[in-house]
């Protein structure tokens, strides 16, 4: 838990920090306010009647975790922010509890009885609004024109991507939340013989996350399932795989976190190969996180992460080319197709790093900022056997450089990821999730 001194003190320059920012971000949009949508309820299905549960809009998570449908923010240059909730017509169903009451003092509040209430107290002038649901802009009189701006909201994901020291600290507590439940499932599929859906349950048990709260459905693969890159189909009954690769993570006051170990049994020459390439991963991404630093170009490390990996493909005998050819002829993309990381926030996939495009060779790489203080970010390098990205290169002109009998044999390992979370301070960079989660992965229980 945040002690609620700390929550109120960095609440406070949070907000004045976040209300400095919109004030020149109206001022280059020339604008006189800008109302920031919660978000609407929206059916699962325009066939039945029930509701996905509320995804607040991000941008109204960076001024308060409120978890209502349909309230707004209403932001004006030098004006406290005002608040307005609508009135709940809904009986049925209530909205989530807000986690924290400190924001209140925050806002003026108003409870407005219908939209057309709410629309009188929309300032008049150049107004702006940001948020999903367009016909809700329209019940409060705002043209489509006004809706999400893209060079308002460039500015605003902007603001996203220097964390403040309250983020920092929402941050933080994810991390904290989120290794409980890491290490719940670790010992779980150590001692026992749990499926996929078991360590699930567990994992949302130990976090005291419902399924729909977590940032990202819990990706639970065991064995080959590794290799599917985002593994959310769970299978119900025990597998017996001997390797398990668990990427979950947690919220806090709407900020995420991202965490990925890899763990393998024992069991027999193939599970062995594995534990030994898992030892070179884990290394190689603590390296990466050793070398992040202030000025240097994101894109760099994830460079580095492909010769890091060139290496070990060829040192373990799966490429029998140097590690340059393998980097260089892209054959190291097979094995590990997605970026090194991406900015993380109110969002697992946050805004405002991945404003220029990646090298072609980075075609998924999510985060191309020079890094810098107030940045947080994930380093999760991966390996895995993914047969849709073999079989080109089985049948390509490097297919005899590959020794597919030693693909074959590992592929039922399915893949090895490690990802922490970093906070880059202008003290140094801070691992978030290393400070509760010592090991990326490795070695566990017996054959
Ligand atoms: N959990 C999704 C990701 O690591 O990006
Ligand atoms: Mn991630
Ligand atoms: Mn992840």
């Amino acid at each position: 838990m945040i002690d609620s001194g700390t929550l109120s003190r960095t609440y406070e320059a949070h907000i004045a920090a976040v209300a400095e920012g919109y004030a020149r971000a109206l001022a280059a949009c020339e604008l006189d306010a800008v109302v920031v949508h919660s978000g609407s309820l929206s059916k699962r299905t325009s066939f039945d009647d029930q509701d996905w549960p509320l995804r607040p809009t991000p941008h109204f998570m960076h001024w308060l975790a409120l978890p209502e449908p349909d309230a707004v923010l209403i932001i004006a240059a030098g004006a406290k922010p005002v608040l307005v909730r609508l009135e709940q017509a809904n009986f049925w169903e209530a909205p989530a509890r807000a986690e924290s009451e400190h924001f209140w003092p925050f806002f003026d509040v108003i409870v407005a009885p219908s939209h057309e209430a709410m629309r009188g107290l929309i300032p008049a002038g150049r107004v702006a609004f940001v948020g999903e649901n367009t016909a809700f802009a329209d019940r409060l009189g705002l043209s489509r024109d006004a809706c999400n701006m893209h060079a308002l909201l460039r500015r605003l994901d902007a603001l996203r991507t220097t964390k403040s020291a309250y983020e920092i600290v929402c941050l933080a507590e994810a991390n904290r939340i989120a290794a409980q439940g890491h290490e719940v499932v670790r010992g779980a599929f150590e001692v026992g013989d749990a499926s996929e859906l078991d360590l699930h349950l567990l994992y949302l048990r130990a976090t005291r996350q419902d399924d729909p709260e977590t940032p990202y459905k819990n990706i639970v693969a065991m064995g080959a399932h590794a290799s599917t890159l985002h593994h959310v189909g769970y299978q119900k009954t025990p597998s017996g795989a001997a390797s398990l690769l668990l990427d979950a993570g947690a919220t806090c006051l709407g900020y995420a976190s991202d965490i990925t170990r890899t763990w393998v049994k024992p069991a027999g020459e193939a599970a062995r190969v594995f534990a030994a390439l898992l030892a070179r991963m884990e290394a190689v991404q603590t390296g990466l996180v050793a070398a992040v630093q202030s000025g240097e170009p994101y894109e760099a490390l994830h460079d580095r992460s492909h010769r890091e990996l060139a290496a070990i493909l060829r040192d373990s005998g799966i490429v029998r080319l140097s590690a340059d050819a393998i980097d260089a002829m892209g054959i190291s993309r097979a094995f590990y197709p997605h970026g090194l990381g991406h900015s993380i926030g109110l969002q697992c996939h946050d805004v405002g790093c991945a404003v220029t495009q990646p090298a072609a060779r980075n075609p998924f790489l999510r985060n191309t900022t020079d890094i810098a203080a107030g940045q947080v970010f994930t380093i999760e390098p991966g390996l895995y056997f993914i047969e849709r990205l073999l079989t080109p290169l089985r049948q390509g002109p490097s297919a005899a450089d590959i020794d597919w009998a030693l693909v074959d044999a590992l592929s039922p390992l399915g893949g090895i990821r490690i990802e922490d979370d970093l906070a880059v301070l202008a003290s140094g960079v801070r691992n978030l999730t290393r400070e509760h989660l010592p090991l990326g992965g490795g070695v566990v229980g017996s054959a």
